[in-house]
């Protein structure tokens, strides 16, 4: 993140310092680069924000912080899957691979604000389990989601918003960067404030769609069975997304 910043601080220097010699003969049109720069084009109004989206993901975290059931607590770890989320609705479904290093879990989860329930699905040793819970995630809201900055992810043209989850309760903070040229996510970067370790994150988001598909909110046949009691003892230790824990919205 300060390395990020520092990156800014330089391309702003050099806009700058290039401005004001007038070298007379040189071929960059400089208007078009004062045009680029420092103009918010995504979510200025909250007409813009997505009413839901689908994308594929990689989520890696170094230390980062993650809301769990038992508080904040940093992990390492790599996540990659698939979210499907229905903002208005409030209906969310991922498909998510974790690994930590030790540990590979692979599982589903479908979560309904309607009913405050959520389904987790896990496979272990080849057999497939569903448990039912309280659903442990609100729906995705950034506090004080603000324009910082125009941006370059490769040669895409970004708008850069910093802010902080909410469900990470001020510990935590978020840079977001859409594509200027339709607001889609790009990649989001995090930093954990005043902790020791230091923790960061990174996610990135793949095949970026606005919208939501419902046909990944219908619950499959295993999922509406009650659970016996060999599935009860692995509900305890299941493994949840952690994407969710620090979604954009
Ligand atoms: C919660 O809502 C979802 C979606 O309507 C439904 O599939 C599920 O069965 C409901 N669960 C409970 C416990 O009501
Ligand atoms: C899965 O397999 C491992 C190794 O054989 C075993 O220790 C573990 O109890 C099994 N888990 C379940 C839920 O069957
Ligand atoms: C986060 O900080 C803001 C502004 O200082 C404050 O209004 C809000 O209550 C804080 N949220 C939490 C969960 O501590």
């Amino acid at each position: 993140m300060k390395l990020l910043f520092s990156l800014i601080l330089v391309m702003t220097i050099a806009l700058n310092c290039c401005k004001s010699f007038n070298m007379g003969t040189n071929k960059i049109d400089y208007s078009k680069i004062e045009n680029q720069v420092g103009q918010q084009q995504c979510f200025t109004s909250s007409g813009q924000l997505p009413t839901g989206y689908s994308s594929s993901y990689v989520m890696i975290s170094f230390n980062g912080n993650h809301p769990t059931p038992s508080g904040i607590q940093q992990s390492s770890f790599l996540e990659s899957g698939f979210m499907n989320i229905d903002l208005v609705g409030q209906q969310l479904y991922v498909d998510f691979l974790f690994d930590n290093g030790n540990t590979k879990t692979k599982g589903n989860l479908w979560g309904f604000g309607s009913n405050s329930t959520q389904y987790v699905s896990v496979n272990v040793n080849g057999t497939d389990y569903c448990f039912q819970q309280p659903l442990s995630y609100s729906v995705p809201a950034i506090e004080g989601l603000n324009y910082i900055t125009d941006f370059e992810l490769g040669t895409v043209q970004c708008d850069m918003f910093a802010g902080s989850p909410s469900s990470l309760a001020n510990s935590t903070n978020l840079v977001l960067l859409v594509d200027k040229s339709d607001c889609s996510l790009i990649s989001a970067s995090t930093e954990n404030i005043n902790n020791t370790p230091s923790g960061y994150s990174l996610t990135n988001y793949y095949y970026y769609n606005p919208s939501a598909d419902s046909a990944y909110f219908q619950l499959p046949s295993i999922c509406l069975n009650p659970p016996n009691s060999k599935q009860l003892k692995l509900k305890s230790s299941v493994q949840l997304p952690k994407v969710l824990g620090n979604l954009p919205f």
